[in-house]
């Protein structure tokens, strides 16, 4: 059905396309016969990068971040380093033996966690599929579906986390919902859209709307 091929289209193009970013890459010297121990020490690792990421992508663009990022994983590598250092959320975890957890709900617990960090966290690092909605999500969300949206309206917002939920893989949660973010950020963007490279130009109804009645632009939602 349709959602399904959305999500084959948006999880091939980012496949192809997405950026490598240092939280992307995680040397796991991995040879393949990892015991379960190891693998999960792998995954935590991952999860604190991804949570150390995506706090600094709110605040700031990608570019500015990578020198941040990188700075920050230098002075405290891992969590445990972090809650010497303090920050609530790290000295929680830390205290309660030191996993991040794995769910949106109980990550939503934590200290300075909000719904966005929560469902990036969990679906990046630990597969769960729940969704994470930014301002690029909802721009493209409010493309692909034609609903005009303002972004800074909380009520909207909600309401676009419940879609992106239905659009989120099951098996392929976190890079389905980067698959979102980075569109946003590099195809579907607020005034120059670039739809004849958008792996999701045949389902967006803003666009077929935008051929039909050229008083309509993709750039109206
Ligand atoms: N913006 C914020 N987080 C992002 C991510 N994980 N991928 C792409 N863009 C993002």
């Amino acid at each position: 059905d349709e959602i399904h091929k959305l999500r084959l289209a948006l999880l091939e193009w980012y496949d192809n396309n997405h950026r490598n970013l240092p939280w992307r890459t995680f040397n796991n010297g991995s040879n393949g016969d990892d015991d379960e121990e190891e693998e999960d020490e792998e995954v935590q690792r991952r999860a604190y990068g991804v949570w150390v990421s995506e706090v600094m992508l709110q605040q700031t663009r990608v570019q500015t971040v990578i020198a941040y990022y990188d700075r920050w994983m230098k002075k405290w590598p891992t969590i445990h380093h972090l809650a010497q250092a303090s920050l609530e959320g790290a000295k929680k975890i830390v205290a309660e033996g030191g996993r991040i957890p794995k769910t949106a709900s109980m990550l939503l617990k934590i200290p300075g966690i909000g719904e966005y960090t929560a469902g990036a966290i969990a679906s990046i690092a630990f597969n769960e599929a729940v969704p994470v909605v930014d301002g690029n999500v909802v721009r493209v969300i409010a493309r692909l579906r034609a609903v005009s949206a303002n972004p800074k309206d909380s009520a909207t917002v909600k309401r676009f986390w419940k879609v992106a939920a239905q659009l989120v893989d099951p098996l392929r949660p976190g890079d389905l919902n980067q698959s979102l973010m980075e569109l946003g950020a590099t195809v579907c963007m607020p005034l120059n859209p670039s739809c004849s490279s958008c792996p999701a130009s045949e389902f967006c109804k803003a666009l077929s709307i935008s051929k039909e009645d050229t008083s309509v632009a993709v750039t109206d939602y």
